[in-house]
């Protein structure tokens, strides 16, 4: 049984494969075409996964798809009426079937899941829960915002919804697009601002949105504007905080961390508040969890320490990427009558990898000089250490790419944790991005409980918890004193784990900052020629591609401009119509 589940038209499109009920491939479009949150057909993810599986077309028992075009269309009809033609082809229901078809020459099953049922199986038949209370938060899928529901074996059944435009996740981005950061993608940015803020306007942010009976709760329509799409937030909202909008790019002060706190704060508070319901609904001591504001990792560890259940599971790639898992193992289930197997997704390394043989030969092709540890791995990871504690910072390419959005080992950028320079560094040579928002660690997973307030196994490293560690860790603790830790387990990451213990043994540290190799606006890398790429346009010092360590320094002069600049978004005829609010506008439609 091969089911190749598809995501796509909406966020971020990607694909993955389902093979007798065993995941054995999933990758995102944009770490192919290099364009970030590609939400076009995944035709290269498509092409990535059937090659993964040994698999040609006639090989699938089925396509998966992640929501219901024609019930998300009545939705989008309510909003209003479509303006002009671009936005009438893309409001038509049948053009996903028709791509998957035509472009990609599929002509087998293709089945079609509600968005949130989606959500809830790429958490629930991943977690190696035999039952579980479901809840998923997002902007929005088909009607619904929320979700919430039972799993028991193969048996999903959502029992209650929020419907559009009423939206935690819409309220998180209308504030976002408010305090001048991109809808869909400054979120992360808000959440680490709010640290800096005091809750001072927790009294306007519950004005905007009030709590229901069971697991409703509304939004203040006065305030929000984008049902129609024409922006985020009516004049109303301004008013209400007192302050124009923050113009994306000005200065940041004291207002904007306080709205960033008051607005984390309400919506922790709601979000505890509805697992606390569903728990009152739903006999499990576990929790499945997912949709995009599952990827508020200040809100998730709340939930897990403070929440009743006694286990959560958050799927690495909570958001809509993520939402092919769900819709590939729901048509396992329904195409076989059995669910898939009760075991707890391993990891996340299902993307594209590459044998030291085939680097090494394509090395050779590039003539650039690159020590060579094939065979030699305590070396590879001393000559690693010792640049590390130089402060150095470290490309990290090994194995298969990782799904979801963290960097979890696989393509990373390392530093030394105790550094207190390596943050600026960081930023200034690499990621150029605001100096308030933290980076993230990594921590043999036998050592995590001596470093952070954690308890159980974060793989994937999505919650946030305190740092209790007796070291100084300026370069990953963020101001409140907490840290978003991956922890890592040496059955599943040797190579990365022995790196970890080799840092420990040098330093007594057993962790490493590790953020996503990818320079700001880009992707994380995929291919070895992607992370040569960014040695040559970033400023960090060395890049270790599977068994060979490259030094920014030796690269000769003028390689740099032989570096292809990533493509510009292609047009395509099923790309969304733009307008001059597009920076702002939550893209539902
Ligand atoms: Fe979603």
């Amino acid at each position: 049984m091969n089911i190749l589940g598809i995501s796509a038209f909406y966020h971020e499109s990607a694909c993955c494969l389902m093979q007798e009920g065993r995941l054995t491939a999933a990758a995102a479009e944009e770490r192919f075409t290099r364009v970030k949150h590609d939400a076009r057909l995944p035709v290269h993810a498509f092409r990535f996964c059937l090659e993964a599986g040994g698999l040609g077309l006639p090989d699938l028992d089925a396509v998966a798809y992640y929501e219901r075009p024609a019930k998300k269309l009545a939705r989008q009809l309510w909003a209003g009426p479509p303006e002009g033609d671009a936005e009438l082809a893309w409001l038509d229901p049948r053009q996903p079937e028709r791509m998957i078809r035509e472009r990609l020459g599929y002509d087998g099953p293709l089945l079609f899941f509600d968005h949130h049922r989606s959500h809830a199986a790429s958490a629930f038949f991943f977690s190696g829960f035999a039952d579980a209370a479901l809840l998923t938060f997002d902007g929005v899928g088909e009607w619904a915002t929320t979700a919430y529901g039972r799993a028991d074996g193969g048996t999903l059944d959502l029992f209650e919804e929020v419907h559009f435009p009423h939206s935690l996740g819409l309220l998180y981005a209308t504030l976002t697009a408010y305090l001048g950061f991109r809808v869909n993608n400054g979120e992360y940015k808000v959440m680490g601002l709010a640290p800096y803020g005091t809750p001072r306007y927790v009294d306007q942010v519950r004005a905007l949105v009030h709590n229901g009976p069971a697991g409703q709760y509304t939004l203040a329509m006065a305030y929000f504007d984008f049902v129609r799409g024409r922006g985020m937030f009516t004049p109303a909202l301004c008013d209400l905080f007192g302050a124009p909008p923050r113009s994306p790019g000005g200065p940041l002060d004291a207002f904007h961390c306080d709205v960033a706190r008051s607005l984390q704060q309400v919506v922790e508070e709601m979000m505890l508040g509805k697992v606390r319901y569903l728990a009152g609904r739903v006999d499990s001591e576990n929790l499945c969890l997912a949709g995009g504001v599952a990827l508020n990792a200040v809100a998730i560890g709340r939930i897990a320490r403070e929440g009743p259940f006694a286990r959560l599971f958050v799927p690495p790639a909570p958001g809509d990427a993520g939402g092919c898992l769900g819709a590939a193992a729901l048509a396992h289930t329904q195409l076989t009558g059995l669910r898939p197997p009760t075991a707890p997704l391993p990891d996340a390394f299902l993307g594209p990898r590459y044998a030291t043989e085939d680097v090494a030969t394509w090395l050779a092709a590039t003539g650039l000089p690159a020590h060579n540890f094939r065979n030699k791995e305590a070396g590879l990871l001393e000559a690693v250490v010792d640049r590390l504690v130089q402060g150095q910072v470290v490309g990290w390419f090994h194995g298969a790419m990782e799904f979801g959005p963290r960097a979890l080992g696989a393509r990373s950028l390392l530093a030394n944790p105790m550094d207190p320079g390596v943050r600026d560094r960081l930023n200034r040579l690499v990621k150029q991005r605001e100096g308030f928002r933290p980076f993230a660690p990594s921590v043999l997973a036998a050592h995590a409980g001596d470093h952070f307030y954690l308890d159980h196994a974060a793989p994937f490293m999505l919650e946030t918890c305190r740092v209790t560690s007796p070291l100084a860790l300026p370069a990953i603790t963020h101001i409140d004193g907490s840290a978003r830790p991956q922890t890592v387990d040496p059955a599943r990451q040797p190579r990365f784990a022995a790196l970890l213990e080799a840092f420990y043994r040098r330093t007594g540290c057993p962790l490493l900052l590790n953020t996503s190799f990818n320079v700001r606006g880009e992707p994380i890398v995929c291919t070895p020629a992607d992370a040569l790429g960014c040695l040559a346009r970033a400023g960090f010092e060395a890049l270790v591609l599977e068994d060979f360590l490259i030094e920014r320094a030796s690269l000769p002069a003028g390689w740099e401009a032989l570096v292809e600049a990533p493509p510009l978004p292609a047009r395509s005829p099923f790309a969304r119509p733009r307008s001059a609010l597009e920076e702002n506008l939550y893209t539902f439609v």
